[in-house]
């Protein structure tokens, strides 16, 4: 039973495939959180917590003069702030205008089979049958106000994961003030953890980062409206002996778009304590009565095989219950996009010039990006304004996408919904449309301003234009792009005091938006972008399969980028093109070949003039779109493995995949360095069957010796060169 309920003792104990997850109603009512580990039995863990009496750590009020029962170290399920508990906490709330506290105590719970689902937020599914997946909701209720938390836990038993999330009730008769709503708390006994997460920039997303947790709080998150460059809402809280193969690990993915927050704490006993949500910094949300609120989604695993099972799960959990899109299992097209190659500089002429290239090369698809729209030559006008541009490309969007499918290929367009630049139409029209404080000038980037998608009359607007070139046009994929940080969040159509709702209406906005979407053109392939990697977040692969990862197109800096993002998103969410060199975001020049393997790494695609390219390149692109299209499945949803770390490796970072049945895998390698007098380097496989024999490069070898003897690459011939061996297992 993967939740059982053991009434008389207050115990709820989760049992995924190989991790256990309990939490236990105390003599108070207080839900107590009491293991989160490998797989054991429905022992009451609650032996743990030790009783004492400590300083400075004070009683709720029924426990009188209890001296050793504080809320201020005993383990919890969801803590709150108000009750003497001193730590971060999962809630803050409190009547309007009144000293927020709370005491949440057990109320009720139901178990039933399948997921619950959230209304408006992204959400991790059941299979057809609802098989296989739980639900266990417990109700808290506050000691004095009528208002209701409801803790959900959705447990994939062979996914071997959990789900949490929360929702708020309030049945006060008057207004709550919610200031902080997480989406879930977890502590752990005294244990000593590492942090893994992932920080970055614009164009070098997603760096991992490993370091010792120190006591106090830690704190990975984003106030910037978007799950952001700088930190993505996932972390790995790992052992220290924990390593890629083996070790204990749990990580925590936020399936959300916007300013999150996780935090970590250690505190005075050495026990930690993991929140993740919604970011608190400026939130309130004003709960009328009656209503209710709903905080995101988490996703959570632990494993004791390391990095890599904790991966394996992510990744297929998020493939199979999280990616909705008709084209999860199709192969992505092979699209060439004509950002790099012409950047606002383009008519139907070249677009065409291209087009004829990709469809003689063996491409699918053609993507047209920015600057087809409105008065759109540079990134200072034009955006907000989504109607054609005929004089500058020279005809019609439909006309464009007829030529283009003429060659054989598909048409895809960007777009940037969720923007205006001053200069456009729309600002001069309607300059209320966009978040900005009155009487204060806007912050500016990239020279615009965001659209207030917190309100329906502007997405309704947008969408309008939107819809109407999609409708006269072929167009079968979008590239949603959202090139810049909120700032100066002010919306002039809420009321005085619910300023604190924007950042949170905006994201549930933007996922409105997406939706009607997908429900209008439930084919059309869309990938999600924010100059690059900015919104790579779970919460979008439940609207896009496809992700584009990083602006930054070198590839070896990508061998980072894409490492980082590989630790919780599937493959085939990771979109990744060839470019020229030298590369236009750091000038290396790299071979065609390599840049080839490293875009192969997910959805693949190319971002330059097909046209300009030389004889022996468009040989290696043939090459290329041959070798993807071949290997697709393999690629797109076969179990990855890291074989090396570009972070402790210097001279070689290799990856490879083995497909769901086995019977093939690959092993893709890039030496970042060269050395004289060299010894090649040997690279062990992983995830084969040691019993099947399998032919690689011509040879025949066991799996047994692949994996543990090893394979020699071949010796680099020159700056990045790179390999991609084919082992396919014989009969
Ligand atoms: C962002 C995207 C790029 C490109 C430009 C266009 O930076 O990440 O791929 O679409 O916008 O302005």
């Amino acid at each position: 039973m993967a939740v059982n309920y053991q009434k008389e003792k207050g115990l709820f104990t989760l049992h995924t495939k190989t991790s256990t997850y309990q939490m236990k109603v105390d003599g108070h009512g207080v839900l107590l959180h009491t293991y989160y580990g490998p797989k054991t039995d429905d022992s009451d863990y609650s032996y743990l917590i030790m009783p004492v009496d400590r300083g400075f750590s004070g009683q709720p009020g029924d426990a009188g003069n209890e001296r050793d029962y504080s809320l201020d170290f005993y383990p919890q399920e969801y803590p709150v702030y108000g009750n003497g508990d001193y730590r971060i906490i999962g809630m803050k709330a409190g009547r309007k205008g009144q000293v927020p506290a709370l005491d949440l105590r057990y109320h009720s719970s139901t178990v039933t089979k399948g997921k619950y689902r959230l209304e408006g937020l992204p959400a991790m599914f059941a299979g057809e049958e609802e098989d296989g997946v739980s639900t266990l909701e417990v109700v808290l209720k506050d000691d004095c106000e009528e208002i209701y938390v409801h803790l959900l836990y959705g447990v994939y038993e062979k996914e071997d994961v959990i789900t949490r999330a929360v929702r708020v009730e309030n049945r006060t008769g008057s207004t709550v003030e919610l200031k902080r709503v997480m989406s879930m708390s977890v502590d752990f006994y005294r244990e000593d953890f590492d942090l893994i997460h992932f920080h970055g920039k614009h164009a070098m997303e997603r760096q991992m980062e490993r370091n010792a947790l120190p006591h106090g709080i830690t704190q990975i998150s984003s106030r910037r409206g978007t799950s952001s460059h700088h930190h993505n809402p996932f972390v790995i809280l790992g052992k220290k002996d924990a390593t890629e193969d083996r070790g204990e690990c749990c990580g925590f993915a936020l399936l959300y778009s916007g300013s999150f927050q996780a935090q970590m704490e250690v505190d005075q006993l050495h026990q930690t304590r993991l929140t993740m949500g919604i970011n608190d910094e400026e939130f309130c949300w004003r709960l009328e009565d009656g209503e209710t609120f709903t905080a995101p989604e988490v996703c959570m695993v632990y494993t004791d095989e390391g990095f890599t099972g904790l991966t394996h799960r992510f990744q297929k959990a998020f493939y199979d219950h999280l990616i909705r899109s008709p084209w999860k299992n199709r192969r992505r097209p092979v699209l060439v996009n004509n950002w790099e190659a012409t950047y606002f500089d383009f008519n139907k002429d070249k677009l065409m010039e291209i087009a004829r290239q990709a469809s003689e090369l063996g491409l699918d698809m053609l993507v047209l990006d920015d600057g087809w729209f409105g008065a759109r030559d540079t990134d200072n006008a034009g955006l907000g304004d989504w109607k054609v541009n005929e004089k500058k490309l020279g005809c019609s969007m439909k006309e464009l996408a007829e030529a283009v499918n003429g060659l054989g290929l598909s048409f895809g367009l960007w777009f940037e919904p969720e923007m205006v630049n001053e200069d456009s139409d729309l600002y001069r029209e309607h300059p209320d449309f966009a978040l900005q404080i009155p009487g204060r000038p806007p912050v500016r980037a990239r020279n615009q301003l965001v659209l207030d998608f917190s309100r329906k009359d502007v997405r309704e607007y947008v969408e309008r234009q939107v819809f109407q070139v999609l409708d006269e046009a072929n167009i079968v994929y979008v590239k949603w792009d959202m090139n810049r940080s909120i700032e100066s969040v002010y919306s002039a159509a809420l009321p005085e005091g619910s300023q604190g709702e924007i950042l949170h209406r905006y994201v549930l906005g933007m996922y409105e938006m997406s939706e009607h979407l997908l429900e209008r053109y439930p084919e059309l392939l869309l990938e999600g972008c924010s100059g690059g990697g900015g919104r790579f977040d779970a919460g979008m692969l439940y609207y896009a399969p496809q992700i584009w990862c990083s602006d930054n197109t070198d590839a070896i800096e990508r061998l980072k980028i894409q490492y980082g993002t590989s630790f919780c998103y599937p493959m085939s969410t990771i979109s990744a093109h060839v470019s020229v060199c030298p590369n236009h975001q750091n000038g290396r020049v790299t071979p065609f070949k390599t840049r080839g393997i490293c875009a192969m790494q997910g959805a693949f695609g190319y971002e330059l003039d097909l046209s300009k390219l030389s004889e022996e390149d468009k040989e290696e692109v043939r090459r290329q779109v041959k070798l993807y299209k071949e290997n697709y499945q393999v690629i797109l949803n076969g179990a990855y493995y890291r074989l090396t770390s570009p972070w402790e490796n210097p001279d070689v970072t290799a990856w490879s995949y083995v497909a769901e049945d086995g019977s093939r895998a690959i092993l893709a390698a890039v030496f970042t360095d060269l050395h004289g007098n060299p010894l090649a380097e040997r690279v062990r496989w992983k995830g084969l069957d040691a019993y099947a024999v399998y032919e690689v490069e011509g040879r025949e070898y066991t799996g047994a010796a692949l994996m543990r003897g090893g394979c020699l690459l071949p010796v680099p011939k020159c700056n990045y060169d790179s390999c991609m061996l084919l082992a396919v297992k014989k009969q």
